[in-house]
């Protein structure tokens, strides 16, 4: 059975199918615009954007500028595209919101910490009010603490994206055990947060973190969500910025070649998943890690734990920016990232095609 269609506020999508944010550099325009125009809402992410903006264009942009190229290159004037901006990412977070506003952004999604300020950075700029905004939470509790502060500001969120324990990237919960818990299995937290959605305004649940089959997302409206958010399936397009090497390896990985790095870990402090061929996290463990961390996005509260504890934390910045085919990195080993079921990906597609399969349900699980 086809999917139904969806609807984020006045903004209509012909498939409940949002790209998820991929930083840094695997969901740029080519992706979110290829997305968006197959159907679903394409998610640019805003992490590292200064840097891989200035090498495409061959001129040094800073963050609010870069994001605001990468959007009106996505968009090419109507098509609609989401940005993800990560709370993490301190340093840029106002300038990357501010820039993608300059560029009219349809929707900011942001999550990775309580994304508590974003509706007072969005209502101080002229495009704020028309612009949807979406937190990424991992629990009901997370969920009812952001729509009680983004109330003190006048608005609730325009739908919401309740991430689980499968996901790629970095994980909402503190410990392993917390992962591989019942509890968090993301069935449960879509319930717990449909909960809250009815007592803050009924605004779209969307869910995200191992649904890979046109079955899977059938799985997860029926459970009560508008819509599903999709990580790695969207990494193995042709579309996606993710360097060759990355792509082989997620082709190539089984399942035990995947794992959940907490240390040595990400200097964000959240537990990573990640391919256990990454070349970063082998020269972590080698323990000839050089802190060069030249980058700085991932700083929290002034200082960057990778830089200060090279044997146990690994370079996001540098890591993630090499894993996308960027030249400038000055330490180059790279950190692939990829959700639970990394698997069962096993060739790169067109966006077109796996928009097909995922809406009508033409190729299943292999
Ligand atoms: C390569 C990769 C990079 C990611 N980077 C980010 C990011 O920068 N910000 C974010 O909020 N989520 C990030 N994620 C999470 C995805 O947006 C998505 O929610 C998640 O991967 C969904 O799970 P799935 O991969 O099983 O579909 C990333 C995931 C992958 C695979």
């Amino acid at each position: 059975m086809e999917l139904p269609s969806f609807k984020i506020g006045n903004l209509n999508f012909p498939a409940p199918i949002i790209q998820g944010g991929m930083g840094v550099g695997v969901s740029l325009s080519k992706l979110a615009r290829a997305v968006s125009l197959a159907g679903g809402l394409g998610t640019i992410s805003s992490a590292g954007l200064d840097r891989l903006v200035s090498e495409r264009i061959g001129r040094k942009v800073g963050i609010r500028e870069a994001c605001a190229l990468e959007i009106e290159k996505a968009k090419q004037g109507m098509t609609p595209i989401a940005i993800n901006i990560m709370v993490a990412l301190e340093n840029t977070y106002t300038k990357s919101v501010l820039g993608a506003l300059d560029a009219a952004v349809d929707v900011i999604i942001s999550g990775a910490g309580l994304p508590i300020k974003l509706p007072q950075i969005v209502g101080e700029h002229p495009n704020g009010a028309k612009t949807k905004l979406i937190p990424i939470t991992s629990s009901g509790r997370a969920l009812k603490l952001i729509c009680k502060r983004w109330l003190k500001a006048g608005r609730t969120p325009d739908a919401v994206i309740v991430e689980g324990p499968l996901a790629g990237g970095h994980l909402g919960w503190k410990s392993l055990a917390e992962i591989e818990s019942p509890d968090t299995k993301l069935e449960n937290l879509v319930e717990d947060c449909l909960e809250v959605s009815r007592e803050f305004g009924n605004f779209p649940i969307i869910a995200a973190g191992g649904i890979f089959t046109h079955e899977d997302i059938h799985k997860f409206l029926d459970l009560g969500a508008s819509g599903v958010q999709l990580g790695t399936r969207f990494l193995a397009t042709e579309e996606s910025g993710a360097s060759e090497n990355f792509k082989e390896a997620l082709v190539r990985c089984s399942e035990d070649d995947i794992m959940v790095a907490t240390d040595p870990g990400s200097p964000c402090g959240l537990p990573f998943r990640i391919l256990k061929e990454s070349p970063m996290l082998k020269e972590t463990l080698s323990g000839m890690r050089k802190a060069i961390c030249d980058k700085g996005y991932a700083m929290m509260g002034g200082k960057c734990l990778a830089k200060d504890l090279p044997e146990r934390f690994f370079c996001i910045c540098n890591g993630l920016l090499s894993s996308a085919g960027y030249k400038g990195s000055k330490e180059e080993p790279s950190l692939y990232t990829v959700g639970a079921l990394a698997s069962l990906v096993d060739k790169i597609t067109s966006v077109k095609e796996l928009m097909e399969e995922l809406v009508q349900g033409k190729t299943s699980k292999t």
